[in-house]
């Protein structure tokens, strides 16, 4: 997204690029724009270092290197640093929840993000005045809530993510009647999360983006959301409208490739390359289109993956297991082995790797029963590690070039560990989970008959926002996290015990076990 005014143009996570070994491809197809014009701007704002935000090869070959770049108040200088390497030197830190006035009556306002499960270590939201209209692009961030920017006056537009971007359930081992009804949950907590956001702002009028991606790959064809299948976690924006509009609302607005809205405070108009109903009609056909003229990027990346000289478990051991000595929260909170299944590149070998948590080191799996096991090809761990990289959510997780079975729970923790493949990255997580899991979070609140603290053991939701009581079951809508409030065990994750008993009880005796 671009956005112009008299005082300067500000282009946003410009993406057009693959990303995630080739999985993910804007939609609908950007890569015919007009970049070179689209690249001349004064600002750029990249709102995390997800790649389907942060395209690396774009920013390089496209955008100005004269644009100021906004930059999110982040833990760590990576976004920076990074930004750096591909050539741009004019920076702007913005502070944190701070109007920043930039010359000509411009005004920003950057919300940092910073738990590690933010995401890769980090997201933001972007708030900018111009001559009293407000816009707020608040992006695929989750704030807690959006006070901070409500607080600075009635927002005149307000765009957000409402679709999916993740792996699960599709990616799981589960037979097929169970993924369609977590993904059919998860479809609708997506969209509940959303309305509360709108809900939150009441901004006049409301642009879905931020996804979803589409699929090209003939192996990921079957995630594209064109099957009818009402367990896909991708919907697109006719689907958000249509949606949006079951519950009362009227003022969205899509924006394709080419649209202009025109925002004032009397109102937006908006102009599109071609209407947006024609558009959704044909989706099929765009994607097949797109499909065929992208071939040779996805031939061409896959023909980069394979690095056999790498031994893949000396590799692992190296740059794991010094992690793995420094780690004490995420590693306990993993809390076992996690097992990696490694398909050779006849398709039929498996080398089977464990990466183990209790006892601090990588090694050949030992026909041992693990919770967590993974099993994808091996010429994509080789490429990351060819590449050095730190981050195997932002690469491999994200493909969803893989499949995963677990006993019980989900575990943030093991996706916390396998983002943090640095020092820096490791340390921050650590340090997170040390200051978060030791805050006394001491207010309650009483609801629907219970006495509950009031933020969420999860990201902090204020729960008398976001709970919503159902029985002796708490659910937060805000990622939608389950608690059983007898117990109060968290149904979800692993860990995250909440405190909690019946108004009329006396209060309990402090659970004492409330990191893990
Ligand atoms: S803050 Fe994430 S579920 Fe409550």
């Amino acid at each position: 997204m671009r956005i112009d005014t008299p005082a300067g143009s500000i282009l946003c996570d410009p993406w057009v690029n693959p990303a995630y070994f080739a999985s993910w491809f804007p939609f609908p197809d950007n890569s015919q724009l007009d970049w070179a014009t689209l690249g001349q701007v004064d600002y750029l704002y990249v709102s995390h270092l997800h790649r389907d935000h942060f395209d690396a090869a774009h920013l390089r070959d496209v955008i100005s290197k004269d644009a100021t770049v906004l930059l999110p108040e982040f833990p760590t200088s990576e976004m920076e640093d990074e930004l750096r390497e591909l050539g741009f030197t004019k920076f702007l830190k913005a502070p944190n929840e701070q109007v920043v006035e930039l010359p000509g009556g411009l005004k920003i306002m950057i919300q940092a993000l910073t738990s590690p499960t933010d995401g890769p270590i980090g997201d933001s939201s972007l708030w900018v005045e111009y001559d009293g209209v407000r816009l707020l692009n608040q992006n695929d961030a989750r704030p807690t809530d959006l006070t901070v920017f409500a607080e600075l006056g009635h927002v005149h537009a307000h765009m957000l993510q409402f679709s999916g971007a993740i792996w699960y359930p599709m990616v799981y081992e589960l037979p097929q009647s169970a993924k369609t009804a977590f993904g059919k949950q998860k479809r609708d907590r997506q969209f509940d999360r959303t309305w509360r956001y709108i809900d939150d702002l009441k901004a006049d009028n409301v642009f879905p983006i931020a996804g979803p991606p589409c699929f090209l790959d003939d192996e990921l064809w079957q995630f594209n959301d064109i099957f009818g299948d009402e367990g896909n976690i991708f919907p697109d924006q006719s689907v958000f409208l249509s949606e949006y509009a079951k519950v009362g609302g009227t003022n969205g607005i899509v924006l394709l490739p080419g649209s202009v809205a025109e925002v004032t405070t009397e109102g937006t108009t908006t102009t599109h390359p071609v209407p947006v109903e024609e558009f959704f009609a044909n989706k099929v056909a765009h994607l097949e289109e797109m499909r065929e003229r992208k071939r040779p990027i996805i031939e061409a990346e896959k023909a980069s993956w394979r690095h056999p000289e790498i031994d893949v478990l000396g590799e692992m051991k190296r740059r794991i297991e010094p992690l793995l000595d420094e780690s004490i929260y995420l590693a306990k909170g993993v809390g076992g082995p996690v097992r990696f299944d490694l398909v050779g590149y006849d398709g039929v070998d498996v080398e089977s790797i464990v990466v183990d948590f209790p006892g601090k080191e990588v090694r050949p799996y030992a026909d041992e029963k693990v919770r967590y096991r993974f099993r994808t090809e091996r010429a994509l761990i080789e490429h990351l590690l060819h590449i050095g990289e730190v981050d195997w959510v932002n690469s491999l997780f994200l493909s969803c070039r893989f499949s995963a079975a677990r006993i019980g729970q989900y575990n943030e923790f093991v996706y916390a560990f396998f983002k943090c493949l640095s020092e820096e990255r490791l340390q921050y997580a650590e340090g997170w989970y040390d200051e978060h899991e030791r805050a006394v979070d001491a207010e309650d609140i009483t609801l629907d008959g219970w006495v509950v603290q009031r933020r969420c053991p999860h990201l902090k939701a204020d729960l008398s926002r976001f709970g919503i009581v159902d029985g002796d079951q708490l659910t937060c809508q805000l990622h939608g996290w389950k608690f059983d409030l007898a117990s109060g065990r968290c149904l979800t994750s692993v860990g995250h015990k909440i405190r909690a008993h019946r108004a009329d009880e006396e209060t309990p005796a402090p659970a004492g076990d409330a990191l893990i």
